[in-house]
């Protein structure tokens, strides 16, 4: 990530290169740490989509190949479907369904009602930019280095978040969906407005804007609980390594008497166990379905994250 920070953004060419010189050292390395042979593996887990289409090529066809030559099973894995199956990485505790969960990330923001590891429906999505995404934009506006979110968040440490209001979309109707575009442009008219003087509120309004965005998901997620009676809050996606979106989240929960489940700090953000943590659900739930054929698809619909 750091190899992209002063480009502003990933680069898919420069991403799929670097993932050709990566993967072949990563898996020896797993291996050796692991110690077994790779024909005792349960199956060979790999993400199927969406995303960019290079890396899921160089991903799956490194799969197949090391599948087929080791005779081991082969589950293609929904992006999504991986980031709501992050909080079990690590965890031995039996799930508890219903959930809702909130996924928030770079290039998604959506609210499931779970009902199993591989069943659920979307109750709701984001009509325009990803949470993730309004941070980077933020971030990019106040001139900090990609990804934004944890250098804006860093920054709004320091700030007042009640310094400057920003519109809270869509707060008076009755659905689920999620709207950013309007907070980014409410920001860039704040700087436009402040001429001179605005670089020395940047942590101000950090912080406001910060606010701003995490209203707006728990104005959402309160919504959806008010609906629906769920057995445990989840929030996954990269978002859900920001710290007062976190906090709001264990308020809201805990106002509902449930539990909140994040991911461990290094399953927030995209990571390979996520993936192997769903197909571990897929081949427990769906047996035989979880490994039949798959394409790789750049574009995979998200309310196809969900088989059952
Ligand atoms: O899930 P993820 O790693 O990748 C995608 O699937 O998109 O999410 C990355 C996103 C980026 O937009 C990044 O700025 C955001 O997660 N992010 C954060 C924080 N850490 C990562 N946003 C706000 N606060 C953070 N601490
Ligand atoms: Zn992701």
């Amino acid at each position: 990530m750091e190899k992209f920070a002063d480009l502003g953004g990933v680069i898919p060419e420069e991403a799929a290169r670097e993932q050709v010189t990566c993967m072949i050292p990563v898996l020896q390395q797993v291996l050796a740490e692991w110690g077994e042979s790779p024909s005792n593996l349960a199956a060979i887990a790999v993400t199927k989509g969406p995303g960019l289409l290079g890396s899921l090529l160089i991903g799956t066809m490194t799969a197949r190949v090391i599948a087929e030559t080791w005779n081991v099973p082969l589950i293609g894995v929904h992006h999504i479907l991986g980031h709501l199956s992050s909080p079990w990485v690590g965890s031995l505790d039996d799930p508890v369904f219903p959930v809702l969960a909130l996924s928030v990330s770079g290039g998604h923001t959506e609210l499931w009602l779970r009902t199993s590891h591989t069943r659920g429906v979307l109750l709701g999505r984001t009509r325009d930019d990803a949470a993730g995404e309004a941070f980077d934009k933020g971030a990019e506006l106040l001139g900090l280095p990609y990804p934004g979110g944890p250098a804006l968040s860093k920054l709004a440490e320091s700030g007042d978040a009640l310094r400057y209001e920003f519109p809270v979309a869509l707060k008076h109707e009755d659905h689920f969906d999620f709207s950013f575009s309007g907070l980014k442009t409410s920001l860039r008219y704040k700087i436009r407005d402040l001429g001179g003087n605005a670089k020395k509120e940047y942590a101000n309004l950090a912080a406001s804007y910060e606010h701003a965005i995490c209203a707006h998901l728990i104005d959402r997620v309160r919504k959806a609980m008010d609906h629906h009676q769920v057995a445990e809050l989840h929030l996954v996606g990269g978002v859900s390594a920001n710290t007062r979106l976190m906090r709001e989240c264990e308020n809201l929960a805990s106002s509902f008497a449930i539990q909140l489940r994040v991911p461990e700090g290094a399953f927030r953000t995209d990571n390979a166990a996520m993936i192997a943590s769903a197909a571990w659900f897929m081949k427990e739930e769906l047996r035989q379905k979880a490994f039949e054929a798959f394409e790789t698809n750049a574009s995979l619909r998200t309310e196809d994250a969900m088989i059952g």
